[in-house]
């Protein structure tokens, strides 16, 4: 095991997929996978490991904010070998034409800062996903007729934001959407030689001020298990 994973060696899978929200995890486990196994409790963060059409695939919560995220990547990749890694969650919409449902790929994040900000000082190194995931996600969510937006996302240090003209640059910016996790995520797959994605379904609208009804929230969540399953193995 290693500081925050419980699992016993092995019991990882390569194919890693990360919802921020352990119970999020053990739902996609139990529907999507079979011959699951629980392989973390640590601290309440709940990681399965099961199969999907054969093929081995681990679901592990990465909690919210990328000083979270860090944590359980890093041990994924260092401890247990994970090789794709894929963030599913939500997000908020940043611009007119994305709209709530939807589902957005980030293709870069951009950030004001990342757990991994002290290495490099005044370079602004660009978080990118893996491109073969990328474009089999995007293949994967139109085969599924789901309206997918791919580029630029804003990695947000905070929910509950204060700076309304940060917002307003993203948006002037063309930035996609906004979440807590993708371009940490990015930037250790990079350190460390591994694939990441982010598939994301857009939750709620900075512009708009809509959000996803409750109802809809289960099924947004499984399109986005079942694209981030078929690009992990395209
Ligand atoms: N995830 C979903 N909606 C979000 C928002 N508005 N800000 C940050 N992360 C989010």
């Amino acid at each position: 095991m290693s500081i925050h994973i419980g699992a016993a060696p092995g019991q990882i899978a390569e194919t890693v997929l990360l919802p921020g929200d352990p119970y999020r995890a053990k739902w996609a486990a139990e529907t999507f996978l079979s011959d699951v196994t629980c392989v973390n409790e640590v601290r309440g963060m709940l990681g399965f490991t099961g199969t999907w059409k054969g093929k081995r695939v681990t679901i592990h919560g990465s909690g919210m904010g990328m000083p979270s995220l860090s944590i359980y990547v890093n041990e994924l990749i260092r401890d247990y070998g994970a090789q794709t890694l894929v963030r599913i969650g939500s997000c908020g919409a940043m611009q007119e034409s994305v709209k709530v449902r939807d589902v957005v790929l980030g293709m870069a994040a951009t950030t004001v800062s990342t757990p991994s900000r002290g290495i490099f000082r005044e370079l602004n190194f660009a978080p990118t996903a893996d491109f073969g995931l990328l474009h089999a996600a995007w293949t994967a969510a139109q085969a599924r007729g789901v309206t997918t937006h791919a580029g630029n996302i804003y990695s947000s240090d905070v929910f509950y934001d204060e700076r309304p003209d940060l917002n307003e640059q993203m948006t002037r910016h063309g930035v996609l959407a906004v979440e807590m996790e993708a371009a940490e995520l990015y930037t250790l797959a990079a350190r460390h030689g591994r694939r990441a994605l982010a598939v994301l379904t857009v939750s709620d609208h900075l512009l708009t001020h809509e959000a996803l009804p409750s109802e809809d929230r289960e099924r947004s969540f499984g399109d986005m298990v079942e694209i981030a399953l078929e690009a992990a193995f395209a």
